[in-house]
Order: structure tokens, then sequence, then C-alpha cells
């Protein structure tokens, strides 16, 4: 047996993403445009958009929702491992956003699994109905309210289904008792691990690709 942790450097980041991304010409020309239009280049890496894909292709998901969408980089590589008649629904906070997802969308041929339902992700989840439930749910919004999106989301996923959060290593600051860049971002990211960690309710691991995503299954 072997305790041998093998950090990710740079030269690994490259050599998995050369052969295990997401990304495609269609999400280069999307990254190019998000930019273009001024949106924060905080999109999830290609080869934790194949993590994703591996894990919702795994459990046969057809029903996903995202919380906190950017441009629909991560939305358009979910939609992709879902069967034709599959789900995306995304919150969105931000309507140019929203609208640039929608846009997005439509070119990506994908207008009618990726559902942009633009608002407040607390309010949406307050308002969403408890029926169907979702297979995953993946958490990529502001990191203050990740224990909130947490317990509404619990309900709403079915037994064996996954809610995957992004940025869980914190930008690398997740290990620091006394953390001072962004205290309350890394604070918030430490108590989500900590509770999905804990929860009697979900099995859970976090897997260090990008800036960590943490995925828990549902028993
Ligand atoms: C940042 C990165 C993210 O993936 C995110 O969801 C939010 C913020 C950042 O680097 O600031
Ligand atoms: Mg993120």
């Amino acid at each position: 047996m072997s305790a041998t942790f093998t950090p990710v450097t740079t030269q690994l980041a490259a050599y998995i993403e050369s052969l295990f991304s997401a990304e495609d010409a269609f999400l280069q020309s999307l990254l190019r445009q998000a930019e273009a239009a001024g949106m924060p280049p905080i999109h999830i890496s290609g080869a934790q958009g194949a993590i994703l894909q591996v894990m919702l292709r795994a459990i046969g998901a057809r029903r996903v929702l995202e919380i906190g969408s950017l441009g629909g980089y991560s939305a358009i590589i979910m939609a992709r491992a879902l069967p034709p008649e599959g789900k995306v629904v995304c919150f969105e906070i931000n309507p140019t956003y929203c609208a640039f997802i929608q846009r997005q969308a439509e070119q990506a041929g994908l207008s009618n699994v990726i559902e942009v339902r633009c608002g407040n992700a607390l309010n949406l989840l307050d308002t969403l109905p408890e029926e169907p439930l979702f297979d995953a749910v993946f958490i990529d919004a502001d990191k203050p309210n990740y224990v909130h999106y947490l317990e509404r989301c619990y309900p709403r996923v079915r037994q064996g289904g996954l809610i995957i959060a992004d940025n869980t290593l914190a930008w690398g600051h997740i290990a620091e008792p006394e953390p001072t860049f962004e205290p309350a971002n890394v604070r918030a990211l430490q108590e989500y691990n900590r509770r999905v960690a804990t929860h009697p309710g979900l099995c859970a691991a976090l897997i260090p690709a990008g800036d960590g995503m943490t995925v828990a299954v549902k028993l």
C-alpha cells in the first residue's frame, strides 16, 4: 500500500488537459466571446469538464441542476453527457449572462436540453417544485451560500444522485486555519467541505482537479 500523493504540477495539469478535456473548438469560441463580453475567466477547466461528464454518464443522469452558470461553459459540457431528452437547469443571477448562455445553447444545438432561469438561486430553489428530483447538482456560485445550496438541494436529489461543488480547494487556501486571502470565501468553502464530509446522508470525496471539486453521492 502507498500513501504517496502526487501534487499536480503545471506540467501534469497540461498533460491531463491534453488527453482528458471536454473542451472543443465550440467551447474555445464560447470562451473568446465570454472574454469579449467582459465575463471573468473563472470557468472550470476542460479536465474538470471531462470528470463531470464521466460522473454524469456513470449514474445515467438525465436531469441536472447547475447553480451559477456564468457563460454556460460547464452547462454545455454537462448537457453533452445527457441523453437527448435530458435537462440542465441553469440558475444564473446575471441577466446579461443568462442571455449569453441562451444564445450559446442555441448555437450548440442544445436549446432543448439547457433551460436558463435568471434570478437569485436561493429564491429559485425555494420556488422549485419538489418533484421531479435531480440526478445531479453542480454548485459553482457565490461561496458564502454553498452550505445553503447544499441544504436546499439535498432533498431535491435522488438517492444515488450527486452533489458536486467547484472551488473546494479555495484557490489553494482551503487548509489554512486562519486564511488571509479572501477569508470569507475560504472559510465558507471550509465549512462546505466539513458539512459534506460529515453529512450522514452523503458519501463524499474531494477531487483535486482545477481548483478542487467536492463530489458527494446521496445515500
Ligand atoms: C473564482 C473561480 C471560480 O471557479 C469561481 O467559481 C468563482 C471565483 C475566482 O478565481 O475568483
Ligand atoms: Mg468555480
